[in-house]
């Protein structure tokens, strides 16, 4: 794999679950912000998505990568490379799965997550997210939802609110806590200052600097 793709984590797989739990018929199905496509094709190969099934990222390589395994894996797919919903003019889904970088920019260049990989987001993270809401509802078939996590390493009172302004129904599906990686603890200074300018949220928890990613589900029924 190109050290350019998005690795998988814990909170591809909390966003995987979380997914999962709440599809319960399979409909047309877009991994925004994809990847290695992990996403969309667990949902596929779950049945929690018709098919083809439609994947797109701004990085050429996750592109070519998610391509090939998830026509391995799903035999169906449409994986084009474009910025956003760039890719998806006039194209409608029933399930959108977001997935676009959504860290405090200053943050992700110092993680260990990011490393080569596209996150222009501002310095409270929110830049991408905040454009995805915005553009979404335009992109939903009658009752679509969107799925997307926020991350308590940008301001997630901004994105909520951004969910609020475009959505009638948001709601929390699932919450993790996570200890803060020893690549950001190098930096605490700077992560403390940026929370102090309430735009990432750290809770000291069982003797330890620890951060948050929530799953959340946006509908306009
Ligand atoms: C947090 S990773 C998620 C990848 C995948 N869903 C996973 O769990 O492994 C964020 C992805 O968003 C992509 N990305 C960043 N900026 C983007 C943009 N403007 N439009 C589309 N994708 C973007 C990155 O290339 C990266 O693959």
């Amino acid at each position: 794999m190109p050290d350019q793709v998005f690795k998988l984590t814990a909170t591809s797989k909390i966003l995987i679950r979380a997914v999962m739990q709440a599809i319960q018929t399979p409909g047309k199905l877009l991994d925004l912000g994809c990847g290695t496509g992990i996403v969309g094709i667990s949902l596929a190969n779950a049945g929690k998505a018709t098919f083809p099934v439609y994947f797109s990222d701004v990085s050429e390589d996750a592109i070519t990568y998610a391509r090939n395994v998830a026509f391995m894996s799903c035999k169906e797919c449409v994986a084009k490379a474009g910025s956003l919903f760039e890719p998806w003019h006039g194209e409608k889904f029933d399930t959108i799965v977001d997935d676009v970088s959504g860290v405090s920019e200053p943050v992700a260049k110092l993680s260990p997550w990011f490393q080569g990989v596209a996150c222009d987001t501002d310095r409270d993270g929110t830049r991408l997210i905040c454009q995805v809401l915005k553009e979404t509802p335009d992109h939903l078939n009658p009752g679509g939802r969107l799925f997307f996590p926020v991350l308590s390493l940008s301001d997630e009172k901004k994105i909520l609110s951004c969910a609020k302004d475009h959505f009638k129904q948001v709601r929390i599906l699932a919450e993790q806590i996570w200890f803060l990686p020893p690549e950001l603890h190098n930096h605490l200074e700077l992560l403390q200052q940026l929370s102090k300018e309430g735009l990432i949220r750290l809770e000291w928890r069982f003797g330890k600097w620890c951060w948050y990613t929530q799953i959340w589900e946006a509908s306009n029924d």
